[in-house]
């Protein structure tokens, strides 16, 4: 599929919009907590008049704060003077109201007393504490209350079927925005694993480093920055000991609206060997010592260094090694959720990508293809340390999205696991 529709344009207060656009306008909101409210979902909210004209969007911007629907009745009453004004008014949603008290107010709670003439969500809230107990609160209030995945009409235009490839779109779209959340809700308990994103800048023929090492820089500058905006979205980067060593990364997040966010590496190095060396790299000089996970394999790194890491704050956690000798990355991912970490970003390089793809472990893959070939015997394929025997057996990539950023290709999609 390439690029499902153009990227939507603000709207202006008095625009009139369309429900899809409502709803679409929304889901790019939601982006801008990234990095900021997990293990919250993102979440963004749209209100339109009873005319459909655009008065106001929110988002959840942090955990603790405001929830989307919060945020966007502030707005709308900064606009239309008071809350009770929301009568008659339409309300979008990507995710279900939550019906519960958490560390904020019910949203279904909050909207239902001010009798919106609908409000719309794209898909239901798995939490158990919500799972359509927000939608009940609502159409229990009279609001024409509609779950987008489930719905046959606009509720703005009761009349008006909704156009099938758009609202399809629109769900797969909020399902997309929410996987980690949706995931993390889905996977509980002992043994849950992280979702686990992995992400590849290669060349057009798959290289993603020369006979020499030299990788630095094969994607331009625009896919560089929406790999930045992924590494805000996800609660840890996993980097394999010989990038630090060849690259020394930062693998934070350089954006210059996020200045001062602070996010979590954690460095597969199962022998310890840059334990002792580790502070001299950039990985652990832009981040405290706690936010630096260094896993190392048991029975495999010196007890002794791992004692020493530990004594300068690193998060060191061993995890146990896998019959083909590497280390067992259940094991690895399990051992994080427990640290906290509900979803991380493999970013390489081959030798640590190759074996997450074997384990089965990959929830979504994004390739950033630059339009050069590079060639070479030896020059390093990102695949090149995974495999199948048959041509059937490839890992297929569902729900596959192409789009050109900058000059090079972007392709993303997911794994069923
Ligand atoms: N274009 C890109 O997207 C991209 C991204 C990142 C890096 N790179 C390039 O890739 C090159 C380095 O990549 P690389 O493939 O040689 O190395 P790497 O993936 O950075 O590191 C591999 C090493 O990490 C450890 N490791 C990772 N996963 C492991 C597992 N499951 N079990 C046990 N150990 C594991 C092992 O350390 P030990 O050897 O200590 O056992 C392994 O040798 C650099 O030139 C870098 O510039 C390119």
């Amino acid at each position: 599929m390439l690029e499902p529709r153009p990227s939507l344009k603000a709207p202006n207060l008095g625009d009139v919009i369309t429900p899809a656009d409502a709803m679409k306008w929304a889901l790019i909101i939601a982006r801008n907590g990234a990095g900021f409210v997990a293990p919250n979902p993102m979440v963004g909210c749209v209100i339109v008049d009873r005319d459909h004209k655009f008065i106001a969007g929110g988002w959840h911007a942090k955990i603790g704060e405001a929830h989307a629907e919060a945020d966007a009745l502030d707005r709308f009453s900064l606009v239309r003077g008071k809350p009770e004004n929301l009568a008659g008014c339409h309300v979008y949603v990507t995710l279900e109201p939550c019906a519960h008290e958490g560390r904020t107010g019910s949203c279904a709670k909050l909207l239902a007393p001010l009798k919106p003439a609908s409000v719309t969500y794209a898909i239901q809230d798995p939490n158990p504490k919500v799972a359509g107990q927000g939608a009940k609160i609502l159409s229990g209030a009279g609001v024409v209350t509609v779950c987008l995945s489930e719905a046959r009409a606009w509720p703005a235009f009761p009349d008006k079927p909704i156009e099938a490839g758009v609202q399809i779109d629109l769900v797969e779209e909020a399902e997309d925005l929410s996987e980690v959340f949706l995931w993390t809700m889905r996977n509980q308990g002992k043994g849950a694993l992280p979702f686990v994103t992995v992400k590849v800048a290669a060349s057009l023929d798959g290289r993603v480093s020369m006979h020499s090492g030299e990788s630095q820089w094969i994607t331009g500058e625009q896919a560089r920055e929406k790999g930045h905006r992924l590494r805000l979205e996800h609660d840890a980067v996993i980097v394999g000991r010989k990038t630090v060593e060849a690259d020394n990364p930062s693998m934070n997040v350089r954006l210059e609206e996020f200045a001062g966010h602070v996010n979590s590496v954690v460095l597969v190095d199962p022998k310890a060997k840059l334990m002792d060396r580790l502070k001299e790299f950039n990985i652990a000089k832009v981040r405290p010592p706690e936010r630096v996970f260094v896993c190392v394999q048991t029975g495999v790194a010196d007890p002794a260094a791992v004692a020493r890491g530990r004594a300068q704050g690193f998060n060191v956690f061993e995890a146990e090694g896998a019959k083909s000798g590497v280390i067992d990355l259940r094991d690895m991912l399990k051992k994080l959720r427990e640290l906290g970490i509900g979803s991380v970003y493999v970013e390489g390089g081959a030798g640590t990508v190759g074996p997450f793809i074997d384990h089965d472990i990959v929830n979504r893959l994004h390739v950033f293809l630059a339009t050069s070939v590079l060639g070479g015997k030896y020059a390093t394929g990102w695949s090149d340390l995974c495999g199948v025997e048959k041509l059937k057996d490839g890992w297929k990539l569902k729900r596959q999205r192409v789009k050109l950023i900058g000059a090079d290709i972007h392709i993303t999609g997911r794994f069923d696991l």
